[in-house]
């Protein structure tokens, strides 16, 4: 880049353990400067930048001050809870957003994000990186092409067998939600990236914590206030059910695969990995098979994935910066991640009420 461009100009709301990814993929690009972060509890933002040499950086014990400053975007890396109020206010503030996933704990929180990202022009995408994963693509072109027919039956999701977070990811009046919001949001991109965001009309859902409420799985055992399971069955328009299923622990090595059922064909993906953390779909896609009839006989073909060697979150970082750089409009964009944000608030709401409900979208 010529050196007469101005350097934009980022700063990160949250010092916790994922703003350090952002900041390792912000270092790497040229033309990018860390000159601000923020954090709620005091000093910790100053401790953050010191320990990461971000000598450039001004550090603040509020978001809102840090927003006062000259900012082209943001990084919002706080708890889920907070994720409505650090956009709210960063967008108000003239600032683009790059906001972590989950997009926020309630559907009427989102539906205010989107609103104010339209009512100030500025950039709403959410980090959901998997969507870097030329694999996922993949899915979403398989779906696309029209190959399996009308898509009539969706099931997705994935378990860990023990992978349970602790911190703030067990507060509810921090995370809001567990596992189906924490891993469920990525299979529900994959799943309704790849149809198009269907629309969500009514969800059936139950949820559990057996494992994190009890001490000999979880050493938090007593502040555990969120599910660790859970299952729900969500009708759209069209016809088009899918079933979704979480959990972060669980006595079983796999809730199995994500499939497609269509009138022409059936797709099947495959969890990726194995073990207690990774042996699960909260986010890498695994080996592919397309089911189908060829010449009267059932068939069964396995889609070669593609090899790649992308830094998945080094390329949402850099989609971001991109987009701010050339004015483009959001990579993954609020309004989108709205819809199954609605379904997340449906899940919570279905589940205590213990019953279906429906999911009122706003427009
Ligand atoms: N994309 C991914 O792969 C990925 C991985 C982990 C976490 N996450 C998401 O990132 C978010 C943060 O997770 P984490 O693991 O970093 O949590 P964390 O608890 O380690 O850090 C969050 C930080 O935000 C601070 N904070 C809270 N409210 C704030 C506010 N209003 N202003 C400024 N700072 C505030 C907290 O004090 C804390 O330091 C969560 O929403 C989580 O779902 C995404």
């Amino acid at each position: 880049m010529s050196t007469n461009v101005k350097p934009l100009r980022i700063g990160i709301i949250g010092s916790g353990g994922i703003a350090h990814a952002h900041v390792r993929q912000y270092k790497q690009l040229p033309g990018v400067e860390i000159v601000a972060v923020a954090d709620v509890i005091p000093g910790k933002a100053k401790q953050f930048t010191e320990s990461l040499s971000l000598t450039e950086a001004q550090a603040f014990d509020s978001h809102r001050s840090m927003l006062e400053m000259d900012l082209d975007g943001v990084s919002i890396c706080t708890p889920n809870v907070s994720h409505h109020v650090t956009t709210v206010d960063a967008l108000r503030a003239g600032k683009n957003v790059l906001l972590e996933k989950p997009m926020s704990v309630t559907l009427a929180e989102a539906v205010d994000m989107v609103q104010t990202a339209r009512e100030t022009g500025g950039m709403l995408t959410i980090g959901f990186q998997p969507r870097y994963d030329p694999n996922m693509k993949l899915v979403q072109d398989i779906v696309q092409s029209g190959k399996l027919g009308n898509v009539y039956y969706v099931e997705t999701g994935g378990g860990r067998r023990r992978g349970m977070p602790g911190g703030t990811f067990i507060s509810k009046a921090l995370a809001g939600a567990g596992a189906m919001a924490d891993i469920g949001c990525y299979s529900l991109d994959m799943a309704l990236n790849a149809l198009g965001y269907p629309r969500p009309l009514t969800v059936s859902a139950f949820t559990s914590n057996h494992f994190g409420t009890n001490p000999l799985y979880h050493p938090e055992a007593s502040k555990f206030e969120v599910e660790d399971f859970g299952v729900a069955m969500v009708r759209f328009e069209n016809d088009l059910v899918l079933q979704f299923k979480i959990s972060w622990a669980m006595h079983m090595d796999t809730l199995g695969s994500t499939l497609f059922l269509g009138t022409d064909a059936g797709l099947k993906v495959n969890p990726h990995g194995t073990g207690n953390w990774s042996g699960v779909w909260d986010g890498k896609v695994g080996s592919m098979t397309l089911f189908h009839d060829f010449m009267g006989q059932q068939t069964s073909t396995p889609v070669p994935g593609i090899e790649h060697n992308k830094d998945l979150f080094f390329e949402k970082v850099r989609d971001f910066v991109d987009a701010v750089r050339e004015g483009r409009p959001a990579p993954i964009p609020g309004e989108q991640i709205l819809i199954q944000q609605a379904i997340i608030d449906g899940v919570i709401r279905s589940a205590e009420l213990r019953r279906e409900v429906e999911i009122k979208l706003p427009w």
